[in-house]
């Protein structure tokens, strides 16, 4: 398990449903003001939704805006029956939605209220059927009106999206009646920061690849003095390995254990000299009996080494290291 999931399963194991105190709860139809504070414990985002009836500009900041489907791009609002805009909305037959960035509390203000001069206070530009984009909105969807619902004392106005844009931005955010901005989560923040410490802010895609050959020459490099306690070298350690499979000619060795023909010479001379080879008549080499031993040490001493490299790191980053390598054919 990563250090951030961990992080978060142990906040919900101190803060499980049996330990949060109860505020307020009962009959929705004997509290109102209940009953929406209790749905304001679900964040929304802030828009305000615009339309152009002949004459007429109608908006108003909407918290109920959702998405309701790609294909067709569909979505929805709801607006009270008794707002002196909702006759306009109906008319005009399409809408705009503006979606507010964290800075535009004020404008969310403005159109939560029945202020007289709202378009001529906000920057806007008419979108292709008149109703007004806000200016400084992080998207804006241009709709027709498809549906109305009944939905109580409101309507619900599904709209088909004929068109879309989207601006760089934070979004404005609504919950428990109050403003809020967007953060990421503190735990998934940690871990994100930690790894790209690790690894650099600047690493690109496009240098992954040369950095884990280098990571793995690093590696090599690392596990020398582990090998020259044993009296090796690396070209030996790699040629112990392979042997260890069983006899092999000189050509198949340089060509699995990716060494240069000179290295795999010297190699052989180091362990002929060490007696852990023997050459057997049909001209392949073979693991002596003491050189069956040298290759299990170093065995150990290779297991010991990795998992010391690997204690320290999150369980879901050993998993996705395990997917790259099955990517790249190296399982
Ligand atoms: C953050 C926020 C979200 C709102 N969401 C909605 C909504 O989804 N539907 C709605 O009818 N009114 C909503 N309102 C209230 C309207 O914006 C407000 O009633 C309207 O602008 C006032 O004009 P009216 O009296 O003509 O309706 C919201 C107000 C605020 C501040």
């Amino acid at each position: 398990m990563s250090q951030a999931s961990a992080n978060l399963s142990r906040d919900a194991a101190v803060h499980d449903a049996a330990a949060r105190s109860l505020i307020e709860a009962g009959d929705p139809a004997a509290d109102g003001r209940a009953l929406r504070r209790c749905l304001g414990q679900f964040p929304t985002g802030v828009t305000v939704v615009t339309a152009r009836n002949g004459e007429r500009l109608v908006g108003m900041a909407v918290n109920s805006f959702a998405a309701v489907s790609l294909a067709p791009p569909l979505v929805l609002w709801s607006i009270r029956r008794e707002s002196s805009s909702a006759a306009d909305f109906l008319r005009a037959g399409h809408y705009a939605v503006s979606v507010l960035a964290d800075d535009q509390v004020e404008l969310s203000q403005l159109f939560g209220s029945s202020h007289p001069e709202r378009f001529e206070r906000a920057p806007w530009q008419a979108g292709r059927h008149g109703a007004p984009l806000l200016s400084g909105a992080i998207a804006h969807l241009e709709c027709r009106l498809e549906q109305v619902h009944e939905g109580g004392d409101h309507l619900i106005l599904v709209g088909h999206v004929e068109r879309y844009a989207r601006h760089e931005g934070a979004p404005l955010l609504f919950t428990q009646g109050r403003y809020g901005v967007a953060q990421e989560h503190p735990a998934l923040a940690e871990a994100a920061a930690s790894s790209e410490a690790a690894i650099g802010p600047n690493l690109t895609d496009s240098e992954l690849l040369r950095q884990l050959v280098y990571a793995s020459q690093q590696l090599s490099l690392d596990f020398e003095s582990h090998r020259q306690a044993l009296g090796l070298t690396m070209p030996m350690s790699r040629l112990l390995t392979r042997l260890r499979q069983g006899p092999c000619s000189t050509a198949e060795l340089a060509h699995s254990t990716y060494l240069e023909q000179d290295e795999v010479a010297d190699g052989l001379a180091g362990l002929m000299q060490q007696g852990l080879l023997c050459l057997r008549a049909d001209g392949l080499r073979e693991l002596s009996a003491a050189g069956r031993e040298r290759q299990a040490a170093i065995a150990g001493s290779a297991n010991h080494y990795m998992k010391d490299k690997l204690d320290g790191m999150a369980e879901a980053d050993i998993a996705a290291f395990k997917r790259v390598l099955q990517a790249l054919g190296r399982d």
